[in-house]
């Protein structure tokens, strides 16, 4: 049963983001439902449950649904219509809340191990070599700059002064990616985070040898 609700809940999220281009696209699903199912089998998670969270998790963004409780009802409707169990439904449900990266703030202390897994695996789709090509892409859609030395002069900067700075995707790195590190959950999040950090690291130290005319 729950490969057929898994294999027709892939179809349905297939339809609703194929094309998307602010960085919720559908391969950014595959992604995370395939580290969710890897971090799920190495924490001892719910594997159906984190995988059915990861499916589904982007479908309740504003920037995709236009309102969070639509997309709550339309996943809500989609389980139904597939006759996922009332409790399941309840469970998965709650979990994509929980882990929306704003209300991921409010409730972080609570999160079940399902709900954690999904969160790690959604923020290591930001890190690495996938993650900068995703800065690049959103920054792109966006029509902003890769780097603007005016705006954050050198890496020489605080983190603290290059944080203030809003605007290019080099500024994206500090204001976000490099901050993700520090709020995984999982043992293997966690690992998997500290080297794509470091691959991020390696990234900008050449981004800005480069920038200078030094490599
Ligand atoms: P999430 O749903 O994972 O919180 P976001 O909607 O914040 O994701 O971002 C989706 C992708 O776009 C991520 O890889 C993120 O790093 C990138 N992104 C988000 N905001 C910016 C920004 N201001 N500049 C560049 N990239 C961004
Ligand atoms: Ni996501």
């Amino acid at each position: 049963m729950t490969e057929e609700w898994l294999a027709k809940t892939r179809e349905y999220v297939k339809g609703r983001l194929t094309g998307e281009g602010s960085g919720h696209d559908w391969w950014h699903i595959v992604r995370v439902t395939k580290m969710a199912e890897r971090l799920a089998r190495e924490e001892g998670a719910d594997s159906f449950i984190s995988q059915m969270v990861a499916l589904l998790h982007d479908l309740i963004d504003e920037k995709i649904v236009g309102d969070e409780e639509k997309g709550v009802k339309e996943i809500e409707d989609w389980m139904a219509s597939i006759k996922v169990p009332q409790a399941l439904q309840e469970k998965i449900s709650t979990l994509v809340r929980q882990i929306s990266y704003k209300g991921g703030h409010a409730s972080q202390e609570f999160l079940c191990l399902e709900a954690m897994v999904v969160q790690d695996a959604d923020r290591l789709d930001a890190l690495g070599a996938i993650g900068i090509a995703r800065v690049m892409a959103y920054s792109g859609n966006k029509g902003r700059v890769i780097h603007d030395p005016n705006v954050v002069a050198r890496q020489q900067m605080t983190l603290e002064e290059y944080r203030s700075t809003r605007g290019t995707a080099i500024a994206h790195f500090y204001e976000k990616l490099l901050l993700l590190k520090d709020t995984m959950h999982t043992k293997t999040g966690k690992k998997l985070a500290k080297e794509r950090h470091a691959f991020l690291e390696t990234y900008l130290h050449q981004f800005f040898e480069e920038w200078e005319g030094r490599a």
